[in-house]
């Protein structure tokens, strides 16, 4: 039957925080044929670092591959018809290789890791009037542990031999996506050191005005331009794949995550805006060719470029640290759910968190604080208080936090948003998503197939020049299916739920000083 219908497939390799997926699409129907999913491992040396080891991170895509290959030929569909693959990946998260070697020379610093932060603050500390948007005119963000380049200046600083393979021209410094296409492009034989214009506007290293590094921030942050992957559009051919089943078959489309889901839900309109719920939380607004400043705790950011010759569009960002993460701290850490599917129904037990408010700071605050002391908090517990109670919070937790960056953007842009639309994994929970509606007093919006991150990445390297088996007119899309969560609670019970979380969120801050 899927013969019929069947167009040029399209794949992306999705690698996220906390796992890896490699997806099939049909680019006729935007269809997901076939998909496979590992988890990656996270480790926490020292209080506040995270880091990932990249070798797992590369076999994870390999595995996938795989698997995902296997599951086509079982079901009679021919790999051959995969024309293109497009990386979509955890953005920030720093790699330092050796070119020569190709071998990574230290784990990878998750996004997530704290260890910069005494760093940041002495950074902070020097710039007149200690003002942590002083590289905001350049780079669209806050001066903060989350970007790239305090990552990759502690790296040179404190791991020996990233500082030798610096010094004798062998480093090869990347995100993610830079990484895997090195590697899969061939790695120490020919392997294409590159990235794209979201990604590199991840790093603080890259002028979104000018759209290429920029040497003053380089200088300032102390980093030798030479070990930077080459900038290009998030829709081109990279190179091809050079091993495996997928052998030759070329690269020709990365985004980085968030922007990724943006495509994927086809926010091309100045205004339109996603937010999807993966390890953090992402709240994005496309505002068009401008990139627009924001005066509330909000990142400017490049949304995508879908060609060389295209221009690029920008977005407003809310970024959360923490809303998947704390399902798996709830599980690896207190041990109260097996699974994340057991939060839901603990929380349902209840209803309400009983008035116990969950501050999940484990990585400070992100937006809109920006508060890198801001440490996690649990208060307003009874004797009454019990696990389920907790739960409840802890979804609450995702939902007020996902409220204060919609609110950030409702004042930036001025025009409030009438609906939001959402993907991502933590979207499979109905109870997370009637909350979401409840505590932002707007209906919820879901696709029917959640894997927009992935389609996105699909879209951009199909539709790109030479490949061009993908359309990205808005007309020859297909329609999105979708579900709506309209509020159910009266504004009055929401905003004084929302008045407390603010309490607590206040409770959280300053909390090493
Ligand atoms: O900025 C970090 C973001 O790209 C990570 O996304 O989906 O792994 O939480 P996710």
């Amino acid at each position: 039957s899927h013969r019929i219908m069947l167009g040029p497939l399209v794949a992306a390799i999705d690698q996220g925080t906390s796992s890896t997926r490699f997806l099939v699409f049909n680019s006729k129907t935007s269809e997901l044929l076939s998909h496979h999913q590992v988890e990656i491992k996270q480790s926490f040396p020292k209080e506040g670092w995270v880091e990932e080891d990249p070798k797992e991170i590369l076999q994870s895509v390999y595995e996938c591959m795989e698997r995902t290959c296997e599951k086509l030929t079982q079901l009679n569909i021919d790999i051959s018809n995969i024309k293109a693959i497009g990386v979509t990946n955890q953005r920030e998260t720093t790699i330092v290789w050796d070119k020569e070697t190709g071998e990574p020379l230290y784990n990878a610093i998750v996004w997530l890791d704290l260890r910069t932060q005494s760093t940041v603050e002495h950074l902070i500390n020097k710039t007149p009037g200690r003002n942590k948007n002083h590289l905001k005119h350049k780079t669209g963000l806050p001066i903060s542990t989350y970007f790239s380049a305090v990552k990759l200046r502690w790296l040179m600083d404190n791991v020996d031999e990233v500082r030798e393979a610096v010094v004798s021209h062998r480093a090869m410094f990347g995100t993610v996506d830079s990484w895997l296409i090195w590697c899969l492009t061939g790695g120490k034989s020919g392997g294409v050191h590159c990235t794209d214009v979201t990604n590199a506007s991840r790093t603080m290293l890259f002028n979104i005005h000018t759209m290429d590094w920029d040497p003053e921030l380089c200088k300032y942050f102390g980093i030798p331009m030479e070990v930077l992957p080459r900038v290009r559009s998030s829709s081109e051919i990279y190179g091809l794949m050079k091993s495996g089943a997928l052998s030759g078959i070329p690269i020709s489309g990365c985004l980085g995550d968030q922007s990724a889901a943006l495509v994927g839900q086809m926010c091309f309109q100045d205004g339109q805006a996603k937010n999807t719920y993966g390890t953090g939380c992402f709240l994005l607004r496309n505002t068009g060719s401008k990139p627009v400043m924001s005066d509330h705790g909000l990142l400017t950011t490049v949304a995508y470029k879908l060609g060389r010759d295209k221009p690029a569009c920008y977005a407003l960002e809310g970024s959360v640290a923490i809303a998947g993460a704390v399902v798996r701290w709830l599980q690896d850490n207190l041990g109260i759910i097996g699974s994340s599917e057991e939060l839901e129904k603990l929380a349902a037990s209840v209803g309400t968190s009983y008035g116990c408010y969950f501050v999940p700071a484990f990585s400070g605050l992100y937006a809109p604080y920006w508060e890198p002391s801001a440490r996690g908090i649990i208060c307003g517990l009874t004797q009454f208080t019990n696990k389920s109670h907790l739960a409840f919070a802890a979804l609450e937790a995702v939902c007020f936090q996902t409220r204060e960056i919609m609110d950030a953007m409702n004042q930036d842009s001025g025009i409030p948003l009438t609906q939001l639309q959402v993907d991502g994994g933590m979207t499979s929970n109905r109870l997370l998503m009637q909350l979401q509606a409840d505590i932002l007093c707007i209906p919820v919006v879901k696709p029917s197939m959640p894997e927009t991150t992935a389609l996105g990445a699909a879209m951009a390297a199909g539709a790109a020049e030479g490949v061009s088996v993908w359309s990205l007119n808005p007309e020859d899309l297909s329609e999105v299916t979708s579900e709506k969560f309209e509020p159910q609670i009266n504004t009055e019970e929401s905003e004084f739920r929302y008045a407390r979380w603010k309490k607590a969120v206040q409770k959280s801050m300053n909390w090493e000083t």
